[in-house]
């Protein structure tokens, strides 16, 4: 039996080779398969408290592949691989390695130069990657996954609070129109709904 998933708005479906990466063959349904992610994400949490992360550690094109792979490896074989197919959202995927060199090097230029707030800089950062969309799916979380770990390990300050939501945003709520909305904003480059969300 094949996988039968539900697709929220503003999700990006799975081709049926990507469906093949997974590694747990009983999944056959979206709860069981949320269920399963939700498992390997909190494994990825433990194993993040324990990193001693510097700036520049977490600012590598290394580290973004080993958190994704670490959130999803338990679940999908492609976990921590760029995508090789083209989604409804995000850049051609040949694309994908130079535009993400780009973004390290813009946000070490905004770090030296106080372009922006922290937060700012950080959701910044996550809007540009999730935007980019390096991966065949859980791009959302690890973008904002890498928000936190910016916000708080390089500039010391609390975790974004993602209107009281955090895994929830990937359930059909208001938080997620919200949410929805607040990128669509960024996109016109106006990143005062993101700003304002990201702390509600
Ligand atoms: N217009 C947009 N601009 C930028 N990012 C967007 C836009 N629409 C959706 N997104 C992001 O893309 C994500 C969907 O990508 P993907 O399915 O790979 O992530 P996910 O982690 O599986 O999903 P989710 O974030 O919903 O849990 C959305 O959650 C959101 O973060
Ligand atoms: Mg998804």
């Amino acid at each position: 039996m094949g996988l039968r998933l539900l697709y929220q708005p503003g999700q990006t479906p799975l081709d049926e080779e990507e469906c093949e990466g997974l590694k747990i063959k009983t999944i056959t349904t979206q709860r069981e398969l949320n269920e399963f992610e939700q498992h390997n994400l909190e494994h990825a949490l433990i194993w993040l408290k324990r990193q001693r992360l510097t700036p520049e550690k977490i600012l590598t094109e290394s580290f973004i592949l080993q958190l994704h792979l670490k959130m999803y490896g338990e679940v999908w074989k492609w976990a921590g691989k760029y995508r090789n197919s083209e989604k409804n959202l995000g850049i051609p995927h040949h694309l994908i390695p130079i535009e993400l060199r780009k973004l390290l090097d813009d946000f070490r230029y905004w770090m030296t130069h106080h372009t922006f707030t922290p937060d700012e800089m950080a959701l910044r950062f996550k809007h540009r990657l999730v935007s980019i969309h390096c991966f065949s799916n859980g791009n959302g979380r690890h973008s904002r996954l890498m928000a936190d770990i910016i916000i708080e390990r390089i500039f010391g300050l609390p975790s974004f609070t993602w209107g009281h939501s955090h895994s929830h945003l990937s359930a059909d709520n208001t938080a997620r129109t919200q949410y929805l909305q607040a990128l669509k904003r960024a996109d016109q480059l106006d990143y005062t709904a993101l700003l304002a969300f990201a702390r509600s």
